[in-house]
């Protein structure tokens, strides 16, 4: 049996070769770049990886490229290698590997699981048709400060969104047929844990959150990915409370293992266990091997650490051997379940690739591009463009592919993306109305720009606007201080609005933006991130209205980069303002704003015009084993179509602890005819009430609940109910 066979690997591996086992390194493609701060990162020639492969020091390679290197490795581990144990081939697979689709922010803007799992799907397909058969995604960290730039590869702020997606995404990437299908690609929740909420927005940065938040905020996430499957995670690089994620044996065995039952692996950040020196924590590299070991983490990534230090670790009495073998058990048990021991080739066949559907993917892609963009504001109807008039397209983004993917893309050819101005002359009646300018660069001004783009706007009849952030503004290590529009861009906006044309700002970005008084009085404001290969032609199927903006924002966009972090299931605090009033003293509120958003959670418009009415929460009484049923209707009172998000919050009005203004408990899509009214009904269950409790484990409390069902987090239709006692015996 597979078991047999594993029992008997292990009996007969030298330390050297379990530790091995344990050891992720880059693919060694092009000579690496050399690591002063450690220079054991360095995965050495094609030749040296290869040797390593060959002894055993090595059982798994990330960021190999292409079905040929990934076959030659594995020759070289199968064929050559003294046990014959097939490596095991992983990759970044953000959002797309050859096709690439929105980013995964974008995406969740879509409040759509089943396109989140078919996109994973898609990627999955695409991925292991060369070899990979472990992807480092999903991400499911909770992002809620602005200025993370991580937050781009998560869905958003918000809990129950975080956990649908997580759930979809990990179902997509490993698909139904079982871990062992050439299709299939082991996925890993990132990262373990709360790594979204590093002091001030900075990337890497100090976590001090309570327990309370971790396990409400930051695990139900993760939980639900591994509920769902998933059998690897991936530490974080932060400290969570002061100890470092790398060397954390309450969160990586107490938590993981203990609580949830975990039962995959745990791999390191890229040098993460090696960071502990830096940390502060370990005296030194055997130290940093010895921490992160003992503290949870089976593989080590990119450092080498393991295998420098872990045989002799072990032979010291440092580590026990028994522990190594349980480390190594599960890293053999996920090679065989993906079915590398029965075939090491099995995801290398030519034709699997061949038999990507790459049109397929195009169209999907388009699909999630749309259904990511969201509509903030329609004054005047300024949206949907008409096609006949004279459109000038500005801003750096308005033309060239550079921009499009977005962050995290490692194998996907920007020569493949459909620039925004091609999307819009396919849309236009006559592709000659449409004058590009680009007026600015992402971060820099343009020689002559600002009156290239003024004459333009002067001689158009609507102007389109495409700014924002640069695809690398956001991502790993771009934090930023102030989440605006860069300088040279909004000199841009305010030289074009000046003109007075109607305009519509179409935002790139991988983050909420905070938008000046020029930018906010635009007529159309549309948020349209980064949506991929698509890109041009999913923007222009929505601004001139060939398909309804159904995006809803899965962050709060705030007044102020001064507000962050900012969310909007924020605690009420002992003095919430009581007004709108400007100045409202000794207030939990800022001198120069409410501490509202700007566009809050949830809000996204439609071409329609939905209204709500007629709350039901029946006798506003949730028996303790029973369900309450809350409804309202929707009307669409405008003359085109209206595909509105129905979003269903909760508030708890006393409690042994602090409870949010707001928790979001439901969501559902009605999709209503000019006239036509449908009745939205949610069925709430205590359940839907917990929280975690002064003794840190989930309860619910009988009491007075407010309930909202309505268009964002910040308005809707209010009711109250209450949570009755158990009945007593
Ligand atoms: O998977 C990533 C991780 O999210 C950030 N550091 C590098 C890893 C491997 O590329």
């Amino acid at each position: 049996t597979a078991a047999e066979r594993i029992e008997a690997l292990i009996a007969a591996m030298t330390l050297e070769e379990k530790a091995g086992q344990l050891t992720i390194m880059p693919a060694a493609l092009a000579p690496a770049p050399a690591n002063a701060a450690n220079p054991a990162a360095v995965p050495g020639s094609i030749e040296e990886q290869a040797q390593a492969v060959r002894e055993g020091r090595l059982g798994a390679v990330f960021n190999g490229d292409s079905a040929d290197w990934h076959r030659r490795m594995q020759t070289v581990a199968v064929e050559e290698s003294r046990l014959g144990i097939p490596l095991l081939f992983a990759a970044d697979v953000i959002h797309g590997f050859r096709t690439i689709f929105p980013v995964p922010l974008a995406e969740a803007a879509a409040f759509d699981a089943d396109l989140a799992k078919r996109t994973a799907r898609a990627a999955a397909e695409e991925a292991t048709a060369v070899g990979l058969a472990w992807n480092f995604a999903p991400m499911v960290d909770i992002s809620r400060d602005a200025r993370w730039g991580r937050g781009v590869e998560g869905a958003g702020e918000d809990v129950l969104l975080g956990c649908t997606l997580a759930v979809a995404r990990v179902e997509g990437f490993q698909g139904e047929a079982g871990l062992s299908d050439a299709g299939a690609m082991l996925a890993t929740p990132k990262h373990l844990a709360g790594y979204g909420a590093g002091a001030g927005g900075l990337d890497y940065n100090s976590v001090d959150v309570s327990e309370r938040t971790l396990r409400e905020i930051h695990f139900p996430a993760f939980q639900a990915a591994f509920d769902a499957g998933a059998l690897s995670t991936m530490a974080a690089f932060n400290d969570v409370a002061g100890v470092p994620a790398h060397a954390n044996p309450w969160l990586m065995k107490d938590v993981l293992r203990g609580e949830w039952g975990f039962e995959g692996f745990v791999v390191s950040d890229y040098t993460g266990d090696f960071e502990l020196i830096a940390h502060g924590l370990a005296e030194d590299e055997r130290d940093a091997a010895r921490l992160a070991f003992l503290g949870g983490v089976d593989m080590s990534m990119s450092s080498n650490l393991y295998a420098l230090h872990l045989p002799d670790l072990v032979r010291s009495g440092a580590i026990a051997e028994a522990d190594v073998d349980v480390s190594v058990r599960r890293v053999l048990e996920l090679k065989a379940a993906l079915g590398l021991f029965e075939d090491p080739y099995g995801r290398l066949a030519p034709e699997r690739v061949e038999a990507n559907d790459q049109p397929r993917h195009r169209e999907l892609a388009r699909e999630a591009g749309r259904k990511s963009i969201v509509l903030l504001k329609n004054e005047g109807g300024v949206l949907p463009l008409r096609r006949s008039d004279r459109i000038a397209l500005i801003g750096p983004f308005a033309e060239g592919r550079e921009h499009l993917n977005g962050p995290w893309v490692l194998f996907g050819d920007p020569a493949y993306a459909v620039p925004v101005d091609e999307g819009f002359r396919a849309a236009m009646d006559d592709p000659a109305r449409l004058t590009v300018v680009r007026g600015c660069e992402a971060e820099g001004p343009l020689q002559g720009g600002i009156e290239a783009a003024v004459k333009a706007a002067h001689a158009a009849d609507v102007v389109v606007m495409v700014v924002g952030e640069g695809e690398r503004m956001s991502g790993e290590a771009q934090s930023r201080v102030d989440v605006c529009i860069p300088e040279p861009q909004r000199d841009l906006i305010a030289a074009v609005m000046a003109v007075g044309k109607p305009v519509v700002l179409v935002l790139k970005c991988g983050r909420a933006l905070v938008l000046d008084e020029t930018a906010k009085a635009a007529r159309g404001l549309v948020v349209g991130w980064f949506l991929g290969v698509e890109t041009g032609h999913a923007l222009a199927d929505v601004l001139f209205g060939d398909h309804e903006p159904t995006g809803r924002l899965p962050i709060s966009f705030p007044h102020h980069t001064g507000q962050s972090p900012f969310h909007y299931d924020r605690k009420v605090t002992g003095r919430p303002p009581l007004s709108l009033e400007p100045r409202e003293e000794f207030k939990a509120r800022y001198r120069e704003t409410l501490n509202t958003a700007a566009w809050p959670f949830g809000h996204g418009l439609t071409y329609g015009d939905p209204v709500y009415e007629g709350l039901d929460v029946g006798e506003g009484q949730l028996a303790w084993q029973g369900e309450l049923e809350v409804s309202a209707t929707i009307t669409n009172r405008g003359d085109r179509v209206a595909e509105e998000l129905a979003q269903l919050y909760i508030h708890d009005r006393a409690a042994s602890v602090t409870r949010p203004i707001r928790q979001l408990k439901g969501f559902q899509r009605v999709r209503l005819k000019p006239g036509q009214s449908a009745r939205v009904r949610f069925t709430l269950t205590r359940r839907d009430l917990m929280f975690v409790g002064r003794d840190h484990l989930w309860t619910v409390e009988p009491g007075r609940f407010t309930v909202w069902i309505g268009p964002n987090a910040e308005s809707g239709l209010e009711g109250t109910f209450e949570l009755l006692a158990p009945a007593s015996a």
